[in-house]
């Protein structure tokens, strides 16, 4: 696997992938890397010959407040990891590199972005999706991957391919879960033991709260139930958790056509979300 640092030595190494006529395939991450990223791996090698993985902890989409400093990087290991899995290629730029002196163009998507983490994280999805252009400019995949785990990522990512006209297939992979059912994160490292456990009340609540509301609960009292519990197992401030059209993911008051809960919430010092496919019976 080569590790590529630079856009000239990136291009040379595209150009010489793509001389073989075999598909490209584009992970971007931001390293910490774990099974919920190697399955996104594991996926891109079924659809493409060859593999490119990105890591670059992008400073444009963290908030003033956030954990840039803090988010865990440990490019050595994921390196390996990457090897191990027969991965072609790691781009792994320099924020120099990624944002020179000067840089001043951004991408922002209105609509889908304006909700759920968009409402929470002021100016995160113009940061994905800068970055996110700048990679599938730079990497020129015939395909990309994004996990389902950033839901409202992964819809903004395609309502921007569709927008802009890129000619790159999007394919979006199921939430690779810990046994106990905790959504895998890069995040989930900031956990204290004791919150480790508490963090379970995430997928439970929204779990129970989608059960309930094919049964034919209220969305809004299985909502307020799903809120309770989060609330119980400490979970302080709770962002949200709503139902949203599975596409459009615009908020939804009853239960009529494919959809999405997403909830979001602080747990200590470490933001978790999660999300769960509910559907009309
Ligand atoms: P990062 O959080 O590193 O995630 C990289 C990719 O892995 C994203 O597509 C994310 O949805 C996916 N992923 C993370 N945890 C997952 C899990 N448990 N199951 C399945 N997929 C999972 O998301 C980002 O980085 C950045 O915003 C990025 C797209 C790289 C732009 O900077």
């Amino acid at each position: 696997m080569q590790t590529l640092r630079d856009l000239p030595s990136l291009r040379t190494a595209i150009d010489a992938m793509k001389s073989d006529g075999r598909p490209v395939a584009l992970v971007p991450t931001m390293g910490a890397l774990h099974e919920g990223h190697m399955a996104l791996v594991e996926e891109a090698r079924r659809h493409a010959g060859h593999v490119v993985v990105s890591i670059f902890v992008n400073p444009r989409q963290f908030g003033a407040n956030e954990d840039l400093d803090a988010y865990p990087r440990r490019e050595a290991k994921d390196a390996q990891m990457l090897q191990a899995a027969g991965v072609d290629a790691l781009w792994a730029p320099t924020p120099q590199v990624m944002y020179p002196e000067g840089y001043a163009t951004n991408i922002s998507v209105s609509g889908i972005t304006e909700g759920l983490d968009g409402a929470a994280r002021p100016g995160h999805f113009d940061g994905v999706a800068t970055v996110v252009t700048k990679l599938f400019n730079q990497v020129q995949p015939d395909v990309a991957l994004f996990g389902e785990k950033d839901y409202q990522q992964l819809a903004t990512i395609r309502q921007m391919v569709r927008d802009l006209d890129m000619r790159i297939e999007i394919i979006g992979v199921p939430t690779q879960r810990a046994e106990d059912g905790l959504a895998l994160s890069s995040r989930n490292a900031y956990l204290t033991d004791e919150e480790r456990k508490e963090a379970l009340a995430l997928p439970r609540a929204l779990g129970e709260a989608a059960r309930q509301m094919e049964k034919g609960a209220s969305v809004e009292a299985a909502v307020a139930k799903a809120i309770t519990m989060l609330s119980a197992h400490g979970f302080d401030p709770i962002d949200y958790v709503t139902l949203c059209d599975a596409v459009t993911l615009e908020p939804m008051q009853v239960l009529d056509r494919p959809a999405r809960l997403l909830g979001a919430a602080k747990l200590g010092r470490t933001r978790l979300i999660d999300n769960i496919a509910v559907e009309p019976s």
